[in-house]
């Protein structure tokens, strides 16, 4: 047995899971940071921008969506044809959870005359409160696309917003949530191991906090802090995000060094999104069998959400992005 409870080996597990998605015609989309084993077998795996695309624009009849429940969200809005399925219904996201519908409502109505910025990480209730999505992938160039004067709320990652307000001279109005796994991240053993691998680069996401924001070399969502990383011709990285995508990384840079950062209270070495990691390849096999869990999302409400989205996707092509 190998960690499974409905086959004797994981390859024979792997082998079911892929005669079912060619049986039922289903594309498997999985994040940077599921486990590596998803990530293996998945038709594609990416950022939050490079998921919604996808799910945008596939033919597939059903969408399998490796990640957690706003990005299940995400793909059905965008593609309300196809069924859309999680492995786990629980996969959910603590910043998304920070930003509550009706109290996002208040906040907006509290600032009347203000374009609504909302992250991609938030409930289909939140985007259809809001009039353009973003993603880490291309927050700046959405908010630089609006005039200069325009007023703006941004929701629901205040270290995103502040950031994002730093590199575009903007003073948005940010809602006061954050991520548990970027907000954990410790000051003090990133700066020991900067002391001990005095070359590394320090690669951070741009839902950490401000001080740890100051101290990397590149700040960027996770398919950038790849394309960085990949790019470059430094050879070692500190690398301040959830531990999933040290898998993509030393994938594409098998030559490279990747040093995971810590978080401040464990004492393992690395910080993981306890959510992203509920989903497994026996959940997968599950949810292809039996096509549940399932997202739905009503039509009304989905026709909202849609727009904003959207206009996310409008722009983003628009940069090259
Ligand atoms: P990315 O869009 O950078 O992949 O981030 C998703 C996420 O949930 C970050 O915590
Ligand atoms: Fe949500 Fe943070 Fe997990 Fe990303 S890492 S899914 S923002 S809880």
């Amino acid at each position: 047995m190998s960690g499974n409870n409905f086959f004797k080996t994981k390859s024979e597990l792997i082998e079911n899971i892929n005669i079912l998605r060619k049986e039922k015609d289903a594309i498997i989309l999985a994040h940077f940071y599921q486990d590596e084993e998803i990530q293996d077998i998945a038709d594609f795996v990416g950022d939050s921008l490079a998921l919604a695309q996808w799910a945008a624009k596939t033919t597939n009849k059903i969408i399998v969506l490796c990640g957690v429940h706003f990005m299940g969200e995400t793909a059905k809005i965008l593609s309300p044809d196809k069924k859309v399925l999680i492995p786990d219904l629980e996969a959910g996201c603590s910043l998304a959870d920070s930003c509550p519908a009706n109290e996002f409502e208040e906040f907006i109505n509290d600032h009347p005359n203000h374009q609504v910025i909302s992250y991609v990480n938030t409930t289909a209730a939140v985007k259809a409160l809001t009039d353009i999505v973003v993603t880490s992938s291309n927050a700046k160039e959405i908010v630089d696309s609006l005039p200069y004067d325009e007023k703006i709320i941004f929701g629901p990652d205040k270290n995103l917003g502040d950031y994002i307000n730093r590199v575009t001279g903007r003073n948005m109005v940010l809602w006061d949530g954050a991520c548990h796994v970027h907000e954990q991240f410790s000051l003090e053993k990133i700066l020991e191991l900067k002391s001990k691998y005095p070359d590394a680069l320090i690669l951070a996401h741009p839902e950490c906090k401000k001080y740890i924001l100051a101290l990397a070399d590149h700040v960027g969502s996770t398919s950038s802090i790849l394309k960085f990383a990949t790019q470059s011709v430094n050879n070692k990285f500190i690398v301040v995000t959830e531990a999933g995508i040290m898998h993509e990384l030393k994938k594409q840079n098998p030559d490279k060094i990747f040093i995971p950062a810590p978080p401040e209270d464990a004492a393992c070495a690395c910080n993981e999104c306890s959510y992203m990691k509920k989903n497994t390849l026996e959940k997968l096999y599950l949810c292809l069998k039996n096509e549940t869990p399932e997202i739905i999302i009503e039509e009304e409400l989905r026709k909202r959400a849609v727009m904003p989205i959207n206009r996310m996707l409008e722009i983003s092509e628009q940069y090259g992005l």
